[in-house]
């Protein structure tokens, strides 16, 4: 049964493989190298590898973090959830599976990713990376078995090459090069996005950001020089919210870091309970280049 300390890791400092050390039974105490560059684990059981500066970049606050822990909990999202697990079982290597979720955030989807793989008879090995530590407290208790580790997407991933099934992002940065370089041949990066029209009546209340325009075009962009398109789907969810709900919905994103969530729950009070939206994604599928 793989676990995920066997991933193959790599030192941030030296490159050479990082292993585990110490600990028992809730995962290991330490991840070490050769050259004893030593990373312990935090109490909370995530590893911070990150040794110099990550990319400039505003932390989600741990009371975002929190109203994305609750809005997620509550299974609002459960179809997208379900739509990414669909998306990376069926590459699941028989018997060594292996995922990474970049950008993992609280761990919500890579929590439904490994009970979906789990009840289809696959042990995965899997790890999480978020530059927020905030984040990272929630998801290392939400998926104990992963390795969640602090780490900035922009920089060279911890992981030797062709090391995963599949990468997935779900709103959070994209470095092509680098999922590329950690997917096996026959893996798969699952992309997901939002669509024009997400969220678009609990945005005009609270003042959310609206999707940039030309954002499809950027991403293909891209996506060009390492994968080819393999598919797309689109999962619409009509939302029917307390005004509580969807204030912790507008705060969980960029909102948040403009709007106190007392100031959100302000512009929503005059709005009609239960309230309702419409969430748009785009859930796509890439095959990396090297696997013709
Ligand atoms: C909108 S949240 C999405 C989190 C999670 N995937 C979800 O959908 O619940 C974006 C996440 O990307 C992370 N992030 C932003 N910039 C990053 C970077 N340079 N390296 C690693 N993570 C980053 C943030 O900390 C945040 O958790
Ligand atoms: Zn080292």
């Amino acid at each position: 049964m793989p676990s995920s300390t066997d991933l193959p890791l790599q030192c941030p400092v030296c490159s050479q493989a990082l292993s585990p050390a110490g600990g028992q039974g809730t995962g290991p105490a330490r991840l070490a190298c050769a050259s004893r560059h030593s990373f312990d684990a935090a109490r909370q059981g995530y590893f911070n590898l990150l040794v110099g500066k990550g990319t400039p970049f505003e932390p989600d606050t741990a009371a975002m973090v929190e109203a994305r822990f609750t809005f997620l909990g509550q299974g609002h999202y459960k179809p997208l959830a379900d739509a990414v697990a669909a998306a990376v079982v069926p590459c699941l290597s028989p018997g060594d599976g292996a995922v990474l979720d970049s950008g993992t955030g609280t761990g919500h989807y890579l929590r439904t990713v490994l009970d979906t793989a789990a009840a289809q008879g696959h042990d995965v090995a899997a790890m999480g990376i978020d530059i927020s530590k905030f984040a990272l407290r929630r998801a290392a208790r939400l998926n104990p078995e992963a390795l969640n580790l602090v780490w900035d997407v922009w920089q060279r991933f911890p992981l030797a090459d062709e090391s995963v099934d599949a990468v997935t992002v779900v709103f959070a940065p994209r470095n092509a090069a680098e999922f590329a370089r950690v997917l096996r041949p026959a893996g798969r990066l699952v992309v997901v996005t939002p669509r024009p029209g997400h969220l678009s009546a609990i945005a005009a209340v609270t003042g959310m950001l609206g999707i940039e325009e030309g954002k499809d075009e950027r991403l293909a962009a891209a996506m060009a020089q390492y994968f080819e398109h393999e598919s797309t789907s689109d999962v619409d969810i009509t939302l029917s919210l307390t005004r509580r709900e969807a204030a912790d919905l507008a705060f969980m994103g960029p909102a948040g870091h403009h709007h106190s969530h007392a100031d959100i729950a302000a512009r929503l009070e005059s709005s009609p309970e239960p309230l309702s939206d419409e969430a748009r994604f785009r859930v796509l599928v890439y095959r990396p280049l090297k696997a013709a």
